[in-house]
């Protein structure tokens, strides 16, 4: 093997770069070719293809984002757009690939390596949704995204006596939320695998005013609904006022956190690895900080398990 490439599909975290930069520089090392092909699957089959050298990925550690771009690409789901994408593949002597990206992004590595193609998975989003790996990179850093908000959030809401309501993203899964929940007191956590009734989070919010306690954060994960629907609900029911933040796409950006580079590091290099042992169709992770590997069949089949130890401690600390 001699030429390898690298692409960064789906959604965008911190620390893409840091694992790019880990796939290239660890390449090279190696005595393989590195090529960066821009804008995920999308770009594979538009031939968006070039060469990185040790300086094509310097001072990039820290940036978010990811200096490849990233995108979700329907036409590759195609026999015929992943056709074009061999042929590309074929042009540019590439023989084998790393994926980093969230599980949407590794059903294309898994069609990779079926198509002859080997291809290792590196998981980078900030969901922390995928299973086989303690943690996704871009997780850490959103989630001190997401602190930083809670705690200038809290701020006001002590000042004010006000209830907030802050909805975090996450698709499905709760990490973020439980995290942030847990790191910034959040009176309230609502996830999608764990359910907590309104009626709950109303009694909370009662039982601190009868302690004094005027204000409160709950911390809604993007996976049960809407902060506003919260929002409505708590108003209708309990005549509680509260005021909704949403905080977005900020949790998507930002310079990664050190954790993130660290994990970045690891798995990019940990992917060539792999593919320098001739494995293919693998998923490479961190689990008790030792870095692994499991079959992408078995990642697209498994669920990722939020930790039910946190989510107990979380209701036991928010009293
Ligand atoms: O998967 C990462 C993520 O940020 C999710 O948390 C969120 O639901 C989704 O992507 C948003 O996607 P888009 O950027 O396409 O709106």
């Amino acid at each position: 093997m001699k030429r390898i490439g690298v692409l960064t599909s789906g959604g965008d975290s911190p620390g893409m770069n840091a694992a790019v930069r880990a796939v290239v520089r660890k390449g090279i090392y190696h005595g393989l070719e590195v090529f960066g092909i821009y804008q995920g699957y999308s770009g594979l089959i538009a031939g968006n293809i070039k060469k990185l050298e040790l300086g094509s990925v310097g001072d990039i550690i820290q940036r978010g984002g990811t200096i490849l771009y990233s995108a979700r690409c329907e036409e590759f789901k195609t026999e015929e757009g992943r056709q074009k994408a061999i042929e590309q593949l074929k042009k540019f002597g590439i023989e084998a690939l790393v994926v980093i990206g969230g599980d949407g992004s590794f059903r294309g590595a898994q069609k990779l390596t079926e198509l002859g193609y080997p291809t290792i998975g590196v998981p980078g989003t900030i969901d922390n949704d995928i299973p086989g790996t303690d943690f996704t990179i871009g997780f850490d850093t959103a989630l001190n995204t997401i602190i930083d908000a809670i705690d200038k959030i809290r701020d006001t809401a002590t000042s004010h006596e006000r209830t907030f309501i802050i909805e975090v993203m996450g698709r499905d899964a709760g990490d973020l939320a439980l995290w942030a929940g847990l790191a910034g007191g959040a009176e309230s956590i609502m996830i999608p695998e764990s359910e907590t009734d309104i009626e709950n989070v109303i009694e909370r919010i009662q039982q601190g005013h009868a302690r004094g306690k005027k204000h409160s954060i709950i911390v809604v994960a993007e996976g049960i609904g809407s902060a506003s629907e919260v929002a409505r609900k708590l108003k209708e029911t309990a005549k509680i006022e509260t005021k909704v933040t949403v905080l977005g796409h900020i949790q998507r950006g930002g310079e990664a956190t050190a954790f993130d580079r660290v994990l970045a590091s690891r798995l990019g290099a940990g992917a060539v690895d792999l593919l320098l042992k001739g494995e293919a169709g693998l998923m490479v992770g961190v689990q008790n900080s030792e870095v692994v590997a499991h079959k992408i069949d078995d990642i697209l089949t498994d669920r990722h398990q939020l930790d039910k130890q946190l989510i107990q401690l979380a209701k036991e600390l928010s009293i």
